[in-house]
């Protein structure tokens, strides 16, 4: 058929990725799709304890997510940084301050993510091994949520930078706080018994090409070339 002689693959491909994913991994399938439009996608976005659930059950060819569980049998490939910075609304006492001491964020309420979340998990590892007190605001169970309710005032919360758009920077801005960004990287895995589809592993071929031209700056450098 015309399809095999353009090398194109048929076939499901099912993903589950991690909340920051969707800032990244639509758009790469978009691309992806447009040379193999017979692939079918499923996409999962959800939290690292849903995604730990998915694969137990062996749900889906391929899990990206920042934090491997140690627990399970899996392959895995580093292929973006995930930095998680402070994050703070646009005209916020702190924005300007360099190198801000961590324990000045005791000063200030904190709006997590719900229970499961890796990035709620970050945020308490941090405050607990410099022996600080976290004041929490409100749990929000969506990085969207949280980025409104900081516009909102009600808080300061940490966040894959990932998830901030360049629209989000005439709203929000990044607090420098001594030992952030913590680096993150995201990791694509998949059970190590499992043998790939060749659909799946298309994809992953491609999700670490493609990967190299992106980084989670691109946002931020794109919001501020234009002043
Ligand atoms: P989380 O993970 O949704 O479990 O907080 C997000 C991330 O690691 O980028």
């Amino acid at each position: 058929t015309v399809a095999d002689l353009k090398g194109v693959k048929e076939g499901k491909l099912c993903l589950t990725v991690v909340t920051t994913g969707k800032y990244f991994i639509p758009r790469l399938l978009g691309s992806f799709c447009q040379i193999y439009p017979h692939v079918d996608v499923s996409l999962q976005v959800t939290n690292h304890h849903q995604i730990h659930q998915r694969m137990l059950e062996n749900k889906d060819d391929l899990y990206i997510l920042s934090k491997p569980p140690e627990d399970i049998d899996l392959e895995r490939r580093a292929f973006l940084d995930n930095p998680l910075v402070v994050v703070a609304p646009k005209n916020h006492i702190l924005s300007n301050q360099k190198n801000i001491p961590l324990s000045k964020l005791q000063n200030f309420p904190f709006i997590l993510r719900e229970v499961g979340s890796n990035t709620r998990k970050v945020i308490h590892k941090i405050f607990d091994d410099h022996n600080l007190e976290i004041q929490v605001r409100l749990e929000l169970g969506s990085n969207e949520a949280i980025k409104q309710a900081i516009i909102g005032g009600l808080g300061l919360s940490v966040l894959s930078k990932h998830t901030l758009t360049s629209s989000c920077y005439e709203e929000l801005c990044i607090l420098d706080v001594e030992t952030f960004p913590i680096h993150e990287s995201w990791y694509v895995t998949h059970l190590s018994g499992k043998k790939l589809s060749v659909v799946a592993q298309t994809f992953l071929d491609y999700l670490l090409v493609e990967s190299e031209n992106y980084t989670a700056d691109r946002q931020y450098d794109l919001a501020h070339s234009h002043h």
